[in-house]
């Protein structure tokens, strides 16, 4: 079991209606508070409070509105790994073609088309579940530490060696 630090008052609620700007920086300002708060990068919390942001301004802009919340999770395999879940919910009208919302540059609304891709580019994990019927459920973590990636081994007259590197 990991100790986690309490939240501070600074955090606020960590559930978040969305449907206007205002809330979209509340809940990006919130999820920026918490990562800070669990010992996240500078980096890295501004990873999640970006990714926060352009998920729930979709909500404003494509769905009326819905929810976000941010919880605090520890990964099962890797003690002392904590993280920030996102989900991010809405009963819009949900994405049509998902393959084709995650293209960069691709927009209904005439606007730049990043918001998605990028989202799952900050993130260390992104899924989305979309329905005309159910509309839209996006469930994204970003993870305290970068994991460690293996890298190609280096060739060295003794044998081999496999370095590790770290994700940005
Ligand atoms: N919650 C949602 N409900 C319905 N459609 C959505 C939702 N989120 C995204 N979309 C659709 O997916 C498209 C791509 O979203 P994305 O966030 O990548 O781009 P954008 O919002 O159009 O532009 P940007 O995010 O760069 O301002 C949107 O144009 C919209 O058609
Ligand atoms: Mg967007």
């Amino acid at each position: 079991m990991v100790d986690l630090p309490a939240p501070s008052e600074e955090c606020g609620s960590r559930r978040f209606s969305i449907q206007t700007e205002a809330d979209v920086m509340a809940v990006a300002r919130g999820a920026r508070q918490l990562a800070e708060h669990l010992g996240f990068s500078q980096v890295r919390a501004y990873h999640l409070a970006t990714a926060t942001s352009e998920l729930a301004t979709n909500l404003a802009v494509y769905a009326g509105g819905g929810m976000v919340q941010l919880h605090v999770i520890e990964d099962p395999a890797k003690a002392n790994r904590i993280g920030v879940e996102l989900r991010v919910e809405d009963q819009g009208p949900g994405i049509p073609d998902l393959a084709l919302a995650m293209t960069e540059g691709f927009s209904t609304g005439a606007r730049l088309g990043c918001g998605l891709p990028g989202a799952s580019r900050l993130m260390d994990e992104f899924s989305i579940d979309t329905s005309a019927h159910q509309g839209t459920r996006i469930r994204a973590v970003k993870w305290r530490q970068p994991a460690l990636l293996p890298t190609a081994p280096i060739s060295t007259e003794a044998g081999s060696l496999a370095p590790t590197r770290t994700a940005p």
